[in-house]
C-alpha cells in the first residue's frame, strides 16, 4: 500500500503552518501537499522580506491547500483561523531566523519569536481546551540547535538535556519561545511538541545564509566573505530531512517532548565553502571568476560568533525511527543544481533592501 493510500485510512489532519512563505516552512508545505493530499495545509506567514509567495504558487492548484498573509501576533486573526479552518495542528515555523541581523536590530526577535509564539500558544489553548476531540490535537514548535549555545572542540553533542546557554538575540529569542512551550505543557497540558535542529540547507534558501550566499556570489563571480577564522563548525541537515523529522514527531512523538534533529555532518565553514567552489566549478556551465575558489575573502568575525555546534539526534532515531537520507555530499550537489536551474526565484530576492542590509554586514 502506498502512503497516499494508507493516509486515506486514517483521518485527515487540519494544519496551521506559520511561516510557511519562509526557507523550511515552505518545503514543509509542499511536502506535507505531496504525501498527505487529504489533509487541509493552510500557511500562515506575514511574508516579511524572508518570505515569498511565490515559492508556494505550485500548491495552489491543490484542492486542499490555503495561502493567507497575516501575522502570528494578530490574536483575532488566529482565533478566527483556528475556528473556521477547524485546526487541530500548528507547525510553527514563522520566526525571524538570522544572527547577523539579530545583531543589527533585535526588537523585530523578540516580537515575533516572543511574543508571536505567545499569542499563538494563548490562541491554540482556548481552541483546544473548547474542543470535543483534545487528544487529536498538537502543537509543534520548531527550534534551533543555537539554544544550546557553543560547544569546545572536544565537547560531546548537545542532547535533549544540555542546559539552554543562548548567545546571540536570534538564539535568546528562540530559547524563550522554547520555554514559553515548555510551560504550555506543564501547566496546562497542553499537547505540545518541540524540535531543535541544526542548520538547514537546500531549496528556497533565502540569499542571506551562508549556503545560498556563497552559491549566489560564485555566479556573480562576487567575494565570498568568510567569517573570523572559518574554523567555525556546523552540523548540516538537508531541509527534506528536517521535514520528515518534524512527520515523525507529528505521527509517533510523545506530547511534551523535545527532540533533537541534526544530520550527523559537522563541518568547518572554510571547507564547507570549498566544497561548494568545487562544485561550482564542476557544476555550472561558465563562471565569471574561475576557480571559485580564488574568490574567498576573510571578513570581520561576526560579534559573539558560536564556535561550534553538533546535535545528537539518538531519541529521535532510537524512540521514532527516524533517520536523515541525504549526505551532506548529496545534499550539497542537489543544492548546487537547484541554485543553477532557478535563477529566476533568487534573482528577484537581490533588492535594494537586501542590498542595504549586505552593505551594513560585509561593509
Ligand atoms: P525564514 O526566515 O526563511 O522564514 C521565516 C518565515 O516566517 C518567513 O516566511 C517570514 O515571512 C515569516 N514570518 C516572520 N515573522 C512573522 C510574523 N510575525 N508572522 C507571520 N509570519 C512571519 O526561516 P527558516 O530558516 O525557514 O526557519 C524556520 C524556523 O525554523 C524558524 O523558527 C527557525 O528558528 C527554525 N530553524 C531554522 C534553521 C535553519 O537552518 N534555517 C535551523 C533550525 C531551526
Ligand atoms: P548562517 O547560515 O548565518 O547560520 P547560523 O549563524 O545560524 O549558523 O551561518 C553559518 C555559519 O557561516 C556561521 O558560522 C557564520 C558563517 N558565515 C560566514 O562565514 N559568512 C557569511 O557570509 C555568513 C552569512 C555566515
Amino acid at each position: 500500500m502506498t502512503s497516499v493510500e494508507l493516509q486515506s485510512l486514517s483521518k485527515q489532519r487540519r494544519l496551521l503552518v506559520t511561516g510557511g512563505a519562509g526557507f523550511i516552512g515552505s518545503n514543509f508545505a509542499h511536502y506535507w501537499c505531496q504525501h498527505y493530499p487529504n489533509d487541509r495545509v493552510v500557511v500562515l506567514d506575514a511574508l516579511t522580506y524572508a518570505g515569498n509567495r511565490r515559492t508556494l504558487i505550485p500548491l495552489d492548484s491543490h484542492s486542499n491547500f490555503r495561502f493567507v498573509q497575516g501575522d502570528i501576533c494578530d490574536r483575532p486573526l488566529i482565533d478566527a483561523l483556528l475556528q473556521e479552518e477547524a485546526i487541530d495542528t500548528v507547525v510553527h515555523f514563522a520566526a525571524e531566523s538570522h544572527v547577523d541581523r539579530s545583531i543589527l536590530g533585535p526588537d523585530a526577535f523578540v516580537r515575533t519569536n516572543v511574543v508571536g509564539t505567545f499569542t499563538l500558544l494563548e490562541a491554540f489553548r482556548q481552541h483546544w481546551m473548547s474542543s470535543d476531540r483534545p487528544e487529536d490535537y498538537r502543537f509543534h514548535h520548531v527550534s534551533t540547535d543555537e539554544v544550546y549555545g557553543s560547544l569546545g572542540p572536544h565537547d560531546p553533542a548537545f542532547s535533549e538535556t544540555t542546559p539552554y546557554a543562548p548567545n546571540s538575540p536570534y538564539s535568546a529569542s528562540k530559547a524563550g519561545s522554547d520555554h514559553l512551550v515548555r510551560a504550555y505543557y506543564h501547566t496546562y497540558g497542553m499537547p505540545t511538541t518541540i524540535t531543535n535542529c541544526s542548520n538547514n540547507y537546500g531549496p528556497y534558501h533565502f540569499p542571506e545564509k551562508l549556503i545560498p550566499l556563497m552559491c549566489i556570489n560564485i555566479l556573480m563571480g562576487k567575494p565570498l566573505p568568510v567569517y573570523g577564522d572559518g574554523q567555525n563548525v556546523r552540523d548540516w541537515l538537508y531541509v527534506e530531512d528536517h521535514c520528515s523529522a518534524i512527520d515523525a514527531v507529528l505521527r509517533r512523538g510523545k506530547v511534551g517532548e523535545t527532540y533533537n534533529v541534526g544530520g550527523n555532518n559537522e563541518v568547518k565553514n572554510i571547507d564547507l565553502v570549498q566544497m561548494l567552489c568545487a562544485l561550482m566549478n564542476e557544476m555550472a556551465p561558465s563562471l565569471p571568476v574561475k576557480p571559485a575558489e580564488s574568490l574567498i575573502t576573510f571578513v570581520k568575525d561576526r560579534p559573539g560568533h558560536d564556535r561550534r555546534y553538533a546535535i545528537n539526534s539518538s531519541k529521535l532515531q532510537t524512540e521514532l525511527g527516524w533517520t536523515p537520507s541525504v549526505t551532506v555530499q548529496e545534499g550539497l550537489r542537489l543544492t548546487v543544481q537547484w541554485f543553477l536551474s532557478h535563477e529566476d526565484w533568487w534573482r528577484p530576492l537581490l533588492s535594494e533592501e537586501y542590498q542595504a542590509y549586505y552593505n551594513k554586514v560585509y561593509a
